[in-house]
C-alpha cells in the first residue's frame, strides 16, 4: 500500500495568493472567482515579513488573522508560507550583517529577494522566530495543510561571517590542517595552510576566475557543500521551530528542479514531502519538463512531490514571455501528476499591479473578471480535477530502470578545466533520459545512496566522481544480474576531485573491462564515427581512446588516428553486464542502446504511443489499479492503441484492449485499469 502524502481528497489545486496586495473588496471578489475556479488550497504569507514584524520587538498578525479567516470561511486549505524569502528593510538597515556579499565580492544593499545571508546569527535567529511565532500563532487552525518554509531558496553568499562559518565546517569535516591541505592537494602551486584563519571563500577575489572556472577545484568543491549546507540549516532551523508547534504538519519548501547551487538529494531528507515550481522555458521539450517531474520524485523516494508553482500562462522574467497555447496547461499540469504530483499549483492568484512581476501570468488578470482564456482554462481544470477525486493519489511509478545522477558530481564535472567546455552533466543525462522518454520506459533518477537493488538497469552517465563505496555499490548490482552503462570521463576522481591513480576509470575498470588510456575533445562541429547494428552514428564531445582488458568490443572508431579503437564495449561480470560509451553520440544511438538494453533486462515499454504522446505509468495506492497517463505534446490529434481494457478517468470512457483511442492535439487521457 502507498501512501498519500497528506490527508487530501482531491489533487490539490491554487497557488501563491497574495491578498495583503489587494484591499479587502477585492478579497471578497477573489473568493468568488475561486469558487468559480473550483481552487481549493492556496499558499499564503509567502513574502509578507515587513507586515508581519515591523520592527525588532513587535508581531502582528492582525491583517494575515483576517486572511486567515476568510480563507477558512471560504473552505480553502492553506499551505501556510514563513515568509522568510525576503527579509524586511529596517532588518537590514539596522543589521547590515544580514545582506549578502556577492561572487565578486559586492556587499549588496536592501533590494530585491532571497538576499540573506544564511550564517547570519541575526537572520537565523529573526527567521526561526518568526516561523516559530507563526506555528505558535496558527496551531488551532485546522486548515493548514502544509508549512512552506521560506521560498525558493539559492543563491550563495561570501560576506566576512560566511567566511569564519566556512572555517567552522572545515575543521568539523576535517579536523585537521594537514588532511584540508591533502583533500585540497594545496602542493600544487604552494598554497599550503599552516593556519585555518588563512583560508578563504573561493570566489572571484581569490581562486576563481569566473564563476564555474576555478584554480582549485577541492576548494569550490567544499565551499558549494558548504553554502548548500548553510542554506539547508536555515531552512532545518525553520523546519524545527514549526514542529515544535504544529508536530503534524507536513512541512517542504519550493525546490527549482535541477537547480545546480543546493545539494536537493540532502535538502530532501529533512523535507516531509518534496515540492517544486515547473517553469520550463519557451524552448524546453515535454521530454526535458519531464525529467525535471522524475527528479523531482527521485529525491523524495519516489514518493509523491507538490507541483508548488506553474504559470498559467506566462512568466514574465524570460526574454520573450510566450504564452502557453490553449490547452498547454492543462496538458503540463497533468504531466505533473502522471510523474508524481498530488498537486496542481500556480503562481499566483492575482496579477499584481506593481513591481517586476505585475506581467507574469495568473489565474486572475488585471481585467478582474473570468471572462479570459487563462481563467476558462483554469476553471475547467478545477471541475475535471474535483471530479476525479483521490483516484491517482498516492500512486507511484514502476521501478524498472534509473538513471544515476549526482549533485556533487555535477559540481565537479563542471569546474573541471578540461577536458572541455562544452560537457554539460544534465545534457549527458538527458541524451539517455530522452531516449527512455521517447520509447515510454519507466525511469526513476536515483541519487548514489539511493537502494539499487530493485532496478534491472541503471545508466550513469558521466559518473566523474565515484564516492567511497558507490564503485562496490555498483557492482553489487551488477554481479547481482543488473545493466550498468557508464560513459567517457567516468570513474577519474574521489569525493574530493583527487584523481584516482592506477588508469582510468579508476575504481570501475575491473567492472567495465576496460583502459582507458586518452581522451581527445572534440570541437564544436567536429565528429567522429562509428557503425553499430548496422547504423551509423556520431561520435562528439568527447572520445576516449580505449583498451579492452576482458570486455568485449562492439563498435570502433572510423577516422582519425584512433580509427579501430573500441567505442562501444560490454563486459560480462557476475550474472550481469556493464556496458561503457566512450563518447557522445547522437538520437539514434540512445534510442538504439536503449532498445537493445531494456530488450536484454526484459524491460517492456509501458505503452506503444506515436511520436508524440508521452506514456507514463502510475500504480494506485492498493496497487491492484494502475493509471496510464497518455498526453499528447503535438498539435495535431493522434490515435494511440488500447492496450488492455480500461476507463478513461478524464472522460469517463470505457475502452476495449484492441480498439484505438483518439487523443486531441494536446489531449489527455488516464486510463484505469487493473494491473
Ligand atoms: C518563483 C517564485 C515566485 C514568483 C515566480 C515567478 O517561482 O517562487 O515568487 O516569483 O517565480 O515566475
Ligand atoms: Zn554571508
Amino acid at each position: 500500500m502507498y501512501e498519500k502524502i497528506w490527508n487530501q481528497n482531491k489533487i490539490a489545486f491554487g497557488g501563491d495568493y497574495n491578498p495583503e496586495q489587494w484591499d479587502e473588496a477585492t478579497w471578497e471578489e477573489d473568493m468568488h472567482l475561486f469558487g468559480l475556479a473550483h481552487i481549493d488550497t492556496v499558499t499564503l504569507n509567502v513574502f509578507s515579513w515587513a507586515m508581519l514584524q515591523p520592527d525588532e520587538s513587535t508581531y502582528d498578525f492582525t491583517k494575515l488573522d483576517r486572511i486567515m479567516e476568510l480563507v477558512k470561511k471560504n473552505g480553502l486549505k492553506v499551505v501556510l508560507a514563513t515568509s522568510t524569502g525576503a527579509h524586511p528593510a529596517w532588518m537590514a538597515h539596522r543589521y547590515p550583517e544580514i545582506l549578502r556579499t556577492e561572487f565578486n565580492g559586492m556587499k549588496r544593499k536592501f533590494g530585491g529577494r532571497h538576499n540573506s545571508c544564511p550564517n547570519s546569527p541575526v537572520y537565523r535567529m529573526y527567521s526561526a522566530r518568526l516561523a516559530e511565532k507563526l506555528a505558535e500563532h496558527y496551531k488551532d487552525y485546522d486548515n493548514i495543510v502544509a508549512w512552506h518554509i521560506s521560498n525558493e531558496y539559492g543563491g550563495e553568499c561570501y560576506c566576512e561571517n560566511c567566511e569564519k562559518a566556512f572555517r567552522v565546517w572545515l575543521k568539523k569535516k576535517y579536523h585537521t590542517i594537514e588532511e584540508v591541505n591533502r583533500v585540497w592537494d594545496t602542493a600544487f602551486w604552494g598554497h599550503t595552510f599552516y593556519d585555518w584563519e588563512e583560508i578563504v571563500l573561493p570566489n572571484l577575489l581569490s581562486e576563481h576566475f569566473a564563476y564555474e572556472r576555478t584554480m582549485f577545484q577541492g576548494i569550490s568543491l567544499d565551499y558549494r557543500r558548504f553554502n548548500s549546507d548553510s542554506i539547508l540549516e536555515c531552512y532545518r532551523l525553520e523546519y524545527e521551530a514549526v514542529k515544535r508547534h504544529t508536530p503534524d504538519i507536513p512541512v517542504t519548501t519550493n525546490l527549482m528542479g535541477f537547480y545546480k547551487p543546493l545539494d536537493y538529494q540532502k535538502w530532501a531528507k529533512y523535507m516531509d514531502m518534496v515540492s517544486w515550481d515547473n517553469y520550463p522555458s519557451n524552448q524546453d521539450t515535454p521530454a526535458q519538463i519531464a525529467l525535471s517531474h522524475e527528479l523531482m520524485r527521485g529525491i523524495g523516494g519516489g514518493k509523491p512531490f507538490l507541483l508548488m508553482e506553474q504559470t498559467p500562462s506566462v512568466t514574465n522574467w524570460l526574454p520573450y514571455n510566450a504564452l502557453k497555447r490553449p490547452g498547454v496547461m492543462r496538458l503540463w499540469s497533468y504531466q505533473a501528476v502522471a510523474h508524481g504530483a498530488d498537486s496542481v499549483m500556480f503562481f499566483q492568484m492575482r496579477r499584481s499591479i506593481g513591481a517586476c512581476e505585475k506581467y507574469h501570468g495568473a489565474i486572475i488578470d488585471h481585467v478582474g473578471n473570468e471572462n479570459t482564456r487563462v481563467f476558462r482554462e483554469a476553471a475547467a481544470l478545477g471541475a475535471e480535477l474535483k471530479a476525479l477525486g483521490d483516484e491517482t493519489l498516492g500512486a507511484r511509478a514502476r521501478k524498472e530502470t534509473a538513471i544515476l545522477f549526482d549533485w556533487e558530481n555535477w559540481w565537479a564535472i563542471e569546474y573541471s578545466a578540461g577536458p572541455s567546455v562544452l560537457l554539460k552533466y544534465r545534457d549527458e543525462i538527458q541524451n539517455y533520459y530522452t531516449a527512455l522518454y521517447e520509447q515510454n520506459m519507466a525511469t526513476d533518477i536515483i541519487g548514489v545512496e539511493d537502494d539499487f537493488s530493485d532496478y534491472r538497469v541503471i545508466i550513469a552517465p558521466v559518473l566523474y566522481m565515484v564516492k567511497p563505496g558507490v564503485d562496490e555499490k555498483i557492482k553489487a548490482f551488477v554481479q547481482a544480474g543488473g545493466i550498468f552503462v557508464t560513459t567517457f570521463f567516468s570513474g577519474y576522481v574521489d569525493d574530493h576531485d583527487l584523481v584516482v591513480t592506477g588508469g582510468y576509470p579508476g575504481k570501475l575498470r575491473d567492472l567495465l573491462g576496460i583502459w582507458v588510456e586518452e581522451s581527445d575533445a572534440l570541437p564544436e562541429g567536429e565528429t567522429n564515427h562509428f557503425t553499430w547494428k548496422g547504423a551509423r552514428h556520431e561520435a562528439v564531445l568527447l572520445c576516449d581512446l580505449l583498451h579492452p582488458e576482458g570486455a568485449g568490443v562492439l563498435a570502433t572508431y572510423e577516422e582519425d588516428f584512433y580509427a579501430g579503437m573500441p567505442v562501444l564495449t560490454k563486459n560480462r561480470y557476475g550474472a550481469g553486464a556493464a556496458y561503457y560509451v566512450a563518447v557522445r553520440s547522437d538520437a539514434s544511438f540512445y534510442e538504439a542502446l536503449i532498445r537493445e538494453i531494456c530488450e536484454k533486462a526484459g524491460i517492456t515499454p509501458v505503452a506503444q504511443t506515436p511520436g508524440g504522446v508521452e506514456a507514463v505509468l502510475r500504480v494506485g495506492r492498493d496497487e491492484k489499479k494502475e493509471f496510464l497517463f497518455l498526453l499528447n505534446h503535438e498539435k495535431i490529434e493522434q490515435s494511440v492503441p488500447v492496450e488492455q481494457d480500461a476507463t478513461d478517468l478524464v472522460t469517463g470512457m470505457e475502452w476495449k484492449k484492441g480498439s484505438k483511442l483518439t487523443l486531441p492535439a494536446y489531449g489527455v487521457a488516464i486510463l484505469k485499469r487493473s494491473v
